[in-house]
């Protein structure tokens, strides 16, 4: 139950404005996976570019213009009650709703960007009246020359906060995963990321959406071919190791990936304020030699078993800061002063990161007495949880398989070898990434929160010609 008593109260006194007939609602946390209607009609209609702010609005099919199965709104002093049915309930403050008019005096249609001074909005703003349309909530408000907002019922369902609707969890669609995902790990064809209908590319970049990694097949053994595919997603994210990697054992950089020992399961750059987002690499040869292992280890997943088993190490992961630094060469000196959690997560609890690199780790000068022992068995569990068989996908790579790593999320590492390696790649910050799978998902998503991953285009037209709604679930 969302609704504390008093919102229960005010309901029933919006409620009453209007429809004193209702029973008394009541909200639960049940995904509503209708909309009404005749208003989705709309909003479909809505989405895919006409606007509500043109004529096409006032000239809807009649059919669209029975008012019947519209949601109920109501308003009082304060918010706009607007109801799904008999018993799910939605509230908005009259200043939100203010805020987030999107008409083209408030919302610029193409670049997106608020227009509206939010600072100006009278603390005791009322709206003069609010009616349910086909397309959506119409709110007008009191100013010198009048003002019309309409808010698409789809949107407001989404973006409900009183109490929140409906709102996908990324988690849901993450798959956490243990060793047996070496019988099929994720795995698409350099041919098919690199045809421009970008089909190939939406799949590669989902897979690693969904497992925090994936394996490129078939890529010629160049740095050429590797490059290309790297900026396939986005920048390359320069650092002291350069912009595209080109390496061997030679210590040409003071950092241990440049020797040929073992190294255990990590993420990289502990020592940044935002490690890069995706790690690629790719073997382009190894001679004369043995070993060199590739290792995979799904950090979600490892603390998922912390969190299960051992919850009270698990808090302090989540809360004891770990400092980090990278010095190794003269010209540059990276370290974080207090430091991050190994474990990151969003206001709401869902993890959204983790940092783990022992070998990097800085003094624990900022631990207090009484939880120094506490957090060294904690670690000593995480340890334990990320270098279980059950948790460990070793694979020896070839030439011509590229691998990309969620870095915030899979942590990788190698056993020692012997002989020449050549391995190169390059880092791809993570709002590169983000905004290119988001990108993907306006061109091929099937569902209007953005967040399906079918490959129907929509539309025939590619994202570039395509219209972006001022509605658009991310805005
Ligand atoms: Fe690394
Ligand atoms: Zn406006």
């Amino acid at each position: 139950m969302f609704q504390s008593r008093a919102a229960a109260r005010r309901v029933q006194t919006l409620r009453s404005c209007k429809r004193p007939s209702l029973s008394r609602p009541v909200l639960n946390n049940r995904e509503i996976t209708t909309y009404p209607r005749r208003s989705s009609a709309v909003a479909t209609a809505h989405a895919s570019g006409s606007s509500i702010y043109t004529d096409d609005a006032q000239h809807l099919h009649p059919d669209d213009l029975h008012t019947d199965d519209l949601p109920i709104t109501s308003q009082d002093a304060n918010q706009v009650a607007v109801g799904w049915d008999t018993r799910t309930w939605s509230r908005f403050h009259n200043i939100w709703l203010r805020d987030h008019c999107r008409c083209p005096k408030c919302f610029h249609p193409i670049t997106k960007q608020r227009l509206f001074n939010t600072f100006e909005i009278p603390k005791d703003l009322t709206p003069l009246h609010v009616d349910a349309k086909p397309g959506g909530l119409q709110v007008t408000w009191p100013s010198k020359e009048p003002h019309v907002s309409v808010y698409p019922w789809s949107w407001l369902q989404l973006n409900s906060y009183d109490p929140p609707l409906n709102r996908k969890q990324e988690s849901n669609e993450k798959i956490l995963w243990g060793s047996k995902i070496q019988q099929s790990p994720p795995t698409v064809a350099y041919e098919e990321v690199m045809n421009d209908n970008n089909h190939g590319l939406y799949k590669w970049l989902t897979n690693v959406h969904k497992f925090g990694f994936s394996f490129v097949s078939g890529v010629p053994a160049t740095t050429e071919a590797t490059e290309e595919l790297a900026l396939r997603i986005g920048f390359i994210r320069e650092t002291q190791y350069g912009k595209f990697w080109d390496f061997t054992s030679d210590l040409a950089k003071g950092d241990t990936a440049y020797t040929t020992l073992a190294l255990g399961a990590h993420t990289d750059n502990t020592y940044f304020t935002d490690p890069c987002g995706l790690q690629l690499f790719h073997l382009l040869s190894h001679t004369h030699g043995t070993g060199g292992a590739t290792l995979l280890v799904d950090g979600f997943y490892a603390a998922s078993l912390m969190r299960e088993l051992h919850p009270s190490a698990y808090r302090l992961l989540s809360e004891v800061p770990v400092p980090a630094h990278a010095a190794g060469d003269a010209g540059s000196l990276y370290a974080t002063g207090e430091g991050y959690p190994v474990l990151t997560h969003t206001g709401q609890g869902e993890l959204v990161q983790v940092r783990w690199n022992n070998d990097d780790r800085s003094v624990m000068r900022g631990l207090s007495a009484d939880v120094v022992e506490e957090w060294y068995e904690a670690i000593r569990l995480w340890n334990k949880c990320l270098t279980s068989p059950d948790s460990e996908y070793w694979v020896q790579l070839q030439p011509g398989t590229a691998v990309v790593v969620d870095n915030h999320r899979v942590l990788h590492g190698r056993s020692a070898f012997t002989g020449k390696r050549r391995m190169c790649g390059a880092y791809i910050g993570v709002d590169e990434y983000k905004s290119k799978l988001a990108v993907l998902r306006e061109q091929f998503s099937n569902s209007s929160t953005g967040q399906g991953d079918g490959l129907e285009e929509q539309g025939g037209k590619s994202s570039g010609e395509k219209e972006r709604d001022v509605w658009h679930p991310l805005l």
